[in-house]
């Protein structure tokens, strides 16, 4: 088990870190870790995530129901998002939420982040699709992002922002980054002219240096047989 502290301090790390970043706006954003397997530290509802400390943090069950929370803190409103994540994943161990300004541009818009324009977002994303949307805090989100839970480590919420996960908070924290730098140079790509794609072949080549270097989690070329 993670050294509970530890996490919290992390949590509060990474909440600075997306806020500094321009990732979330005021009370954006969420994050999670799972510290067992009925024990899930999570940030609290409605706080500004750049300004936290261990004492904010939150502790739940795998249902939800709350197991620590000092006063006047509860649990993100978008928790069952994050624990329908755990259920589905159990190689995943934390999860953030964001609303980074070209992520969220792109899931406003409907278009899911798939040409392939650079080496490192094929290989460490392959793709991020956009889940259709869904009212937060509901179950709606939750059984949107369902059937993308196996293909991929990030996704886009459709009119609301993006969502990353992996097994460990610092690589949750890095996909997210790497989904918005990715939304960034596609945006940007297309305003200064034409984006050139990689060719299949490339792409082949991409998915083959991902399979040597044993990265951890999904993607959607993990089930191409060659
Ligand atoms: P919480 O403050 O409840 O975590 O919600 C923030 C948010 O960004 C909802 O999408």
């Amino acid at each position: 088990m993670l050294n509970e502290n530890e996490v919290k301090k992390q949590i509060c790390d990474i909440g600075k870190r997306i806020y500094d970043k321009g990732m979330v706006a005021a009370n954006d954003g969420n994050i999670s870790v799972k510290i067992s397997d009925n024990e899930y530290l999570c940030t609290p509802t409605g706080v500004s995530k750049g300004f936290m400390t261990p004492e904010f943090i939150c502790k739940v069950d795998f249902n939800g129901t709350v197991i620590e929370a000092n006063n006047g803190y509860k649990p993100s409103s978008e928790i069952k998002m994050h624990l329908r994540i755990y259920k589905e994943r159990p190689d995943v161990n934390a999860v953030v939420h964001a609303h980074p300004l070209y992520a969220t541009g792109f899931a406003i818009a409907g278009i899911p982040l798939t040409a392939p324009i650079m080496p490192e977002a094929v290989i460490f994303l392959g793709a991020v699709p956009i889940a259709e949307y869904g009212t937060p805090s509901t179950d709606e989100i939750p059984d949107a992002i369902s059937k993308y839970l196996q293909s991929y480590d990030a996704v886009l919420l459709a009119n609301h922002g993006a969502l990353s996960f992996s097994d460990t908070l610092l690589n949750a924290y890095h996909k997210m980054e790497s989904v918005e730098f990715y939304a960034q140079l596609l945006y940007i790509s297309t305003q200064i002219g034409t984006p050139n794609v990689l060719s299949e072949e490339q792409v082949k080549r991409l998915y083959k240096l991902r399979k040597s270097f044993g990265i951890k989690g999904k993607h959607p070329a993990d089930k191409l047989t060659e």
